[in-house]
């Protein structure tokens, strides 16, 4: 039991104010395609395997619902269950089949101890065919969240999740599952909330002409085109119109267990450009700063919306 741990980050639901004007956007714009509906909820997939990346449920609120992550088999996952509720933080119930079309398989849904929600489940079922088309979303990369305490938080991912701490800096926590640097981020910052949800594309040429097509819809890049330090990743972020952040990313770093050294800030402090190695896109718009604190979802204000200067002006200056 004591090894039991997730492998991977699958997809996340999101409550958003208007169901069509977000669908219009994740299917038209973003690049995904819609795989099954029910009620006031839509699941969208990528152009990879996975049954769905994003599901968005129409509730009058933008929230954050649920991120999902992968456990191997339902021993795995009665384990986690086990383990998650001797740690002590909220878990609704037990282990459970899923629906079929949510994709089934079976997991369980609980809160971190900052109070977010996070499913674990095996089993949920693959598309067979793939999709190429390199401007659009494979997989999700990694979600990054929000917290004014970190140190619970790495402590639950790691001790309870099976999460190994990949890098950290003075502003950020990354936290992997699998090959990838990270799946998982923890942003110091006010919390608990969503920082932003990372899709990966295939290569750069993919992530420019995905950026293009976001652009030619309206949404301009609000922080990019740039090389990351930690996880050496490219990245284009976006402000959604429920006021989510959502990102392009591609050539994420691949550990290898047996020979990645840990970097700490100190080791992250050498590397003055870490954000941005490029030095191309610079430091993120006050906009984005914003919306990367969780303010704009929250607030319930549109991107658009010229409240979002309103609160840009209280909150930044
Ligand atoms: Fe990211």
């Amino acid at each position: 039991m004591a090894n039991a741990r997730v492998i991977g980050v699958r997809s996340v639901e999101l409550g958003v104010r208007d169901l069509n004007q977000s669908a219009t956007f994740y299917k038209d714009v973003w690049g995904l395609d819609e795989v099954a509906a029910e009620g006031n909820a839509l699941y969208l997939r990528g152009t990879g395997r996975d049954h769905h990346l994003l599901a968005l449920r129409e509730q009058g609120k933008a929230s954050l619902l649920t991120v999902d992550f992968a456990a191997a088999d339902r021993e795995t996952v009665d384990q986690l269950h086990a383990k998650t509720k001797g740690y002590g933080v909220t878990v609704f119930g037990d282990p459970a089949p899923r629906t079929a079309t949510e994709g089934g398989g079976y997991g369980f849904k609980f809160h971190t101890p900052d109070g977010l929600p996070i499913r674990i489940s095996c089993e949920i079922g693959e598309h067979q065919d793939t999709v190429i088309d390199r401007s659009r979303p494979t997989k999700i990369s990694h979600v990054v969240l929000n917290s004014a305490k970190t140190d619970d938080q790495i402590r639950f991912f790691v001790d309870v999740l099976g999460f190994k701490l990949t890098d950290s800096t003075h502003l950020m926590e990354f936290l992997r599952c699998s090959s990838d640097h990270h799946s998982m981020a923890v942003f110091r910052n006010n919390g608990p909330s969503l920082n932003h949800i990372a899709y990966e594309v295939p290569d750069i040429d993919g992530l420019m002409r995905g950026s293009g097509r976001l652009k030619r819809s309206g949404f301009n890049v609000e922080w990019g085109i740039g090389r990351h330090g930690p996880g050496n990743n490219v990245f284009s972020y976006f402000i959604e119109p429920n006021g989510f952040v959502t990102e392009y990313t591609t050539e994420v770093e691949q550990i290898d267990d047996a020979d990645h050294i840990y970097g700490d800030a100190k080791f992250w402090d050498r590397l003055p450009q870490k954000p941005d190695r490029w030095g191309m896109a610079g430091l993120p718009s006050n906009r984005m700063q914003l919306a990367m604190s969780g303010s704009l979802y929250q607030a319930d204000v549109a991107p658009d919306n010229e409240r979002c200067e309103d609160i840009i002006g209280r909150k930044l200056g």
